[in-house]
């Protein structure tokens, strides 16, 4: 199978075989390059109703007529949460180091404040175990968008009271697995939660408010600063956020064209990274949110506890937002705040299930950028990955060659800027199983493990085989 990169020095591709792209990136990575897979709580483990579990946003939303495709939940999920041993296994036949999964809040304080159930942190213990048993290093992010929904009910994460809630659970689950596990992020894309959580409304909890929605970044950026202080307290030294780093980039050359990226760029990348490693929200953003009636809820001391050193940031990239300027004709709400001036351009051409375009070429600017605006800064790829409408062949095999040309090209961009000095040490693909791709249902598949949604069988798709011949190979050429 052949695959034409997008990395070949400025402007040109060249076309290689899969497996002569896997020797370039396997002997074009330093010795310690982590390789992972990564999933979340919600999307895989099921069993929301058992040993104790409380509810959790998600839970309330997927129940909401008309929220999510097909009224899907994660109730089943791939039942995770009783095959997680039968999953570890293929996590190490696949040679993986490293996993990098979320925790259930709603399991560990079912309430969301006061009394903590011993059953939700006893399975967490379990999947640790088993991992380290395995060899492979465990990867905790405490927040994967399951807000128990009694903190919803008080307003979410506009209620900066919820950022409290999340230092005394970080502090419950340090304290029950920070003997064994070493990499700490305390968020999953608080963008998501902010943006489709409050003001599109296309996540849980559904709310469409411009206010709630600058409110939550704020108060999410504080459940963070108060999350690390809380892991550091526990003696953690491994500790960072997961972002989604989204570039905006438009076809076209005009003033109008340039403030249309400036918006999107600002709330998407540096809304998050110049607090977090600044200790300074962008000036341009502040005035959008401003021009919606909308602030940022600062108290005295927070920017310089958002600030605190981190010891990575994990990046997770699939896409660009390609954008023009003029008023939007879809009538889908556009997930910035004050952008009725924007419009985000759909294309067909050489995209995923999910109609996201694939350009390893805004992957590679994104990572020369944030090495270059960001120096000092060490990058993890926490999620990158394609959706497809994958199905086994007569013999139940599955193959998905779009998914090992999407996941080859994207990490020779890593190889690349690795070489050219951006301090990236590890790529998580996302995800290991085919999983609840939230509002989407079960339908868009990313798994380089394919799940049969009836028997809930696990069988690895020729991505999973690529990745798995490449970490082995990068192995033996650092050997
Ligand atoms: C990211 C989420 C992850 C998954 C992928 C496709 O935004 O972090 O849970 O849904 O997208």
């Amino acid at each position: 199978m052949t695959i034409s990169t997008a990395s070949a020095a400025a402007g040109a591709t060249e076309s290689l075989d899969a497996e002569a792209l896997a020797a370039r990136i396997a002997t074009g990575l330093p010795k310690d390059f982590v390789w992972g897979a990564a999933t979340s709580a919600y999307q895989i483990e099921g069993a929301t109703d058992e040993d104790g579990r409380g509810q959790c946003i998600w839970d309330t939303f997927a129940r909401t007529r008309g929220k999510t495709a097909g009224g899907e939940s994660g109730d089943r999920a791939v039942d995770h949460y009783h095959r997680y041993r039968e999953d570890v296994a293929l996590m190490a036949d696949l040679g993986l180091s490293a996993y990098r999964f979320s925790i259930a809040w709603p399991r560990i304080v079912p309430t969301g404040s006061g009394a903590v159930n011993p059953a939700g942190l006893a399975f967490y213990d379990r999947l640790v175990d088993e991992l380290l048993a395995a060899g492979i290093d465990p990867w905790v992010t405490l927040y994967h968008w399951d807000l128990p929904q009694p903190l919803q009910d008080i307003g979410g994460w506009a209620n900066r009271e919820i950022a409290y809630r999340f230092a005394e659970y970080t502090d419950h689950v340090a304290t029950a697995l920070g003997d064994r596990v070493k990499h700490w992020s305390t968020l999953n894309e608080p963008w998501c939660s902010a943006f489709e959580g409050y003001l599109t409304g296309r996540h849980a909890p559904g709310v469409q408010s411009a206010h709630a929605a600058v409110r939550s970044v704020h108060h999410l950026l504080v459940a963070h600063a108060l999350g690390v202080e809380a892991l550091r307290a526990r003696g953690v030294s491994d500790v960072g956020i997961t972002l989604n780093l989204i570039p905006a980039e438009s076809p076209e050359e005009s003033p109008e064209a340039a403030d249309a990226v400036r918006l999107v760029d600002g709330q998407t990348i540096r809304l998050w990274l110049d607090p977090l490693l600044r200790g300074e929200y962008p000036a341009d953003v502040v005035a959008d949110f401003a021009k919606a009636g909308a602030e940022l809820p600062i108290q005295d001391g927070d920017l310089a506890r958002i600030a605190a050193p981190l010891d990575w940031i994990g990046v997770n990239y699939y896409s660009p937002h390609i954008v023009v300027p003029g008023e939007d004709p879809d009538p889908k709400p556009m997930p910035f705040v004050a952008a009725d001036t924007v419009t985000r351009v759909v294309t067909s051409e050489n995209v995923t299930a999910l109609g996201w375009p694939i350009r390893p070429r805004s992957f590679a600017a994104l990572l020369r950028r944030l090495g270059a605006e960001y120096p000092g800064t060490t990058w993890y790829m926490h999620e990158n990955g394609a959706a497809y409408l994958d199905q086994p062949e007569p013999d139940g095999s599955v193959l998905d060659p779009e998914r090992v040309s999407y996941v080859a090209q994207h990490l020779d961009v890593v190889r690349e800027v690795v070489q050219e000095g951006v301090d990236v040490r590890g790529y998580f693909v996302w995800s290991l199983l085919d999983n609840y791709e939230w509002a989407e249902g079960y339908k868009m598949r990313f798994g380089i493990v394919y799940v049969d949604f009836e028997t809930l069988a696990r069988t690895p798709k020729s991505t999973a085989h690529w990745y798995s011949r490449l970490i082995r190979e990068h192995r033996a050429a650092h050997e």
